[in-house]
């Protein structure tokens, strides 16, 4: 195999245009496409920035037309030649170095390469997994390298977005100790306290609010957490986020602050103006409008709540459902007159999926309605439902009646996924809003008692402190999520930073005192010793960058993503490991049966 000694690439392939015409240049790359007419070869060489067309001919230099014909697709090659002008009936518009080409002089093959098993072509379909297991031949495709830019360019504006406004990167451990709450951990054993373990960090918040105790004022940092999780198309076992905190702020101040940072990517990434400050909306105003804490208001289909119309009607249902403190509510689908009624029996299970016992549904025809209720109400009351709904001629109403949860869980799925079959979406629109007021406390079936919505330390709007002990339900937070077309791009809070209402919190979330120093004994250790008002927030980077790029799917933004399952298609991680490792450690495996 040949080298490149005594050779220097001049420039990458694509970055040559008809200005070079004349020079002597070397360029390297993988071959892309190769054709073969005869007395000249064309080859079509590629690497990050795009392809330049090469041409081997046969007159000029036997030996290297020789060596040229033995080329394959995606051989390494260096090759110097001059730049020319195509003649102008290959000039090829669509490439941007479609006008020129290199007439090769000098040809090295670096090296060679069997039949890829997938082809590096833009926007090939070839499965993912098969993506995932050469990955570093799919990471070739230029959609893929524009995706990595990208990633790249936000990262880099955000370090000079926080910088410029005095924030300190600074990073923090790796290895941490485990604090339950919130997903579940990733554990590392320690070899030299046996029988102990570090955990992997969720997010570095315990300790960017230590840093802000020991007066680093604004810090900020691109940051891995790890969380032991079931993934979906927008969650990864280990992602990233833009982490950051500042001290002396408001929630007011952390917002403006971020709108700046979105304001800037925005400008400098999709070259568009975004209009700041984000409308603001509490998450009750979300919930009972839109059905979820993450709205997409790019579209109407809005929740309209009709418990009030149908509370005393014949419909047991209903009626019963009020009764128990649930709620009736509905959408009107525009043009919903379109369903069959096939279409509507697929929809009553869409919303089964969300746990809701049906779905009711009038639709508003010429001369008359087809309703799945009608028969259980008087005509007074179907008029009622329609004027609320604004009804009119062609659209269907949807109703779902249940406990609150379950009829926004419903209807907040129902409308995106209506959005999403009569294309309600404007093509490349945006919409960036906060939610705000979030409750502090949710409730976990699971653990029989109160967790943090968001995290221990989220300090309570003032006027809601006094119902710590009484009504921990009616709590709201200082706590705020950035919302971008429906998905939840980042979140932060105003931190506690006064050891009494910390430990109020602590109690309200069913710590004893003991259980809470045990946890976190170092941060109410720290807070003794004169703590700032703080507040922060972190991005989820994957998630900004996909949305950004208008993809689905996080993994396409991750150079090695986990699949499903949380495992490594490519290198096949987790694996088993050597019984010395395990010994070292003081581990035992007890294995359930389908594992042995
Ligand atoms: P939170 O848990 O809301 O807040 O996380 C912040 C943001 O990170 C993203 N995110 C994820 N992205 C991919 N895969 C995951 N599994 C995943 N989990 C979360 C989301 C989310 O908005 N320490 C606090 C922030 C703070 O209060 O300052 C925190 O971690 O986009
Ligand atoms: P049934 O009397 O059970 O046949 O229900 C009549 C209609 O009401 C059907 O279209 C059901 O899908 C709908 N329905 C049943 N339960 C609910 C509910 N909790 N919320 C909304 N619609 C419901």
């Amino acid at each position: 195999m040949e080298t490149i000694k005594g050779l220097k690439r001049t420039r990458r392939c694509g970055e040559f245009t008809v200005a070079d015409v004349g020079s002597t240049v070397t360029v390297m790359g993988w071959t892309q496409a190769y054709r073969n007419l005869g007395g000249v070869i064309f080859v079509d060489l590629r690497d990050r920035s795009g392809i330049l067309q090469i041409v081997f001919n046969g007159e000029d230099n036997s030996e290297m037309f020789d060596k040229a014909y033995t080329i394959r697709n995606e051989f390494v090659l260096a090759v110097t030649g001059e730049i020319v002008n195509r003649a102008p009936e290959i000039v090829n518009d669509k490439l941007p170095t479609g006008a020129i080409e290199l007439k090769a002089t000098e040809l090295r093959i670096l090296s060679k390469s069997e039949t890829p098993p997938i082809y590096i072509e833009e926007n090939s379909n070839v499965r993912e997994d098969v993506r995932l297991k050469y990955r570093y031949l799919d990471l070739r495709r230029p959609d893929m390298v524009r995706l990595m830019e990208l990633r790249h360019r936000v990262c880099k504006l955000a370090r000079d977005y926080y910088d410029e406004n005095g924030f300190l990167e600074i990073e923090t451990p790796i290895l941490v100790k485990s604090t339950p709450e919130g997903a579940r951990d990733y554990l590392v054993p320690s070899r030299v306290h046996p029988g102990s373990f570090y955990a992997l960090p969720q997010s570095p918040q315990l300790y960017k609010q230590l840093l802000m105790v020991s007066g680093m004022d604004r810090y900020f940092q691109i940051a891995k957490c790890f969380r032991d999780e079931d993934l979906r198309a927008d969650r990864q076992p280990e992602f990233t986020q833009i982490d950051l905190e500042m001290s002396f702020v408001n929630e007011e101040d952390v917002m403006t602050m971020n709108e700046g940072f979105m304001k800037k990517i925005f400008k400098e990434v999709l070259g568009k103006d975004l209009q700041t400050p984000f409308r603001r909306i509490p998450y009750k105003e979300a919930m009972d409008r839109f059905g979820s804490d993450k709205p997409d208001t790019r579209f109407g289909l809005e929740l309209v709540d009709l418990s009030e119309i149908v509370k005393d009607c014949e419909f047991k249902v209903f009626a019963d459902t009020i009764k128990n403190g649930g709620s009736v509510r509905a959408i009107n689908l525009k043009g919903g007159n379109s369903l069959s009624r096939r279409d509507l029996d697929g929809l009553v299970e869409f919303v089964k999926t969300y746990k809701a016992k049906g779905l009711a549904w009038i639709v508003v025809g010429e001369n008359e309605l087809r309703s799945s209720i009608a028969k259980f109400f008087k005509q007074e009351e179907i008029d009622a439902i329609l004027s609320a709904m604004n009804a009119e001629v062609g659209d269907a109403v949807l109703i779902v009646a249940d406990k609150d949860q379950v009829v926004y869980d419903a209807l907040g799925a129902l409308r995106l996924e209506l959005a999403k079959r009569f294309n309600l979406i404007p093509e490349g629109s945006y919409d960036l809003l906060w939610v705000t007021e979030f409750p502090q406390f949710e409730y976990s079936e699971e653990e029989d008692r109160y967790v943090a919505k968001h995290h221990p330390f989220t300090m309570p709007m003032e006027e809601d402190i006094e119902l710590l002990e009484t009504e921990p339900q009616n709590v709201r937070a200082k706590a705020y999520d950035m919302v971008f077309n429906g998905n939840e791009v980042g979140g932060g809070s105003i931190r506690i930073n006064n050891t009494e209402l910390q430990a109020k919190m602590f109690k309200a979330l069913g710590f004893t005192e003991e259980s809470a120093n045990e946890r976190f004994g170092f941060l109410l250790e720290a807070f003794k010793y004169g703590t700032p008002p703080h507040g922060g927030m972190a991005y989820g980077l994957d998630r900004l960058v996909m949305l950004l790029a208008g993809r689905d799917s996080i993994r396409d933004v991750i150079a090695f993503p986990k699949v499903k399952d949380a495992s490594e298609v490519m290198s096949a991680a987790p694996g088993a490991v050597d019984e010395k490792q395990l010994r070292e450690l003081c581990i035992k495996l007890e294995l359930p049966e389908e594992n042995k």
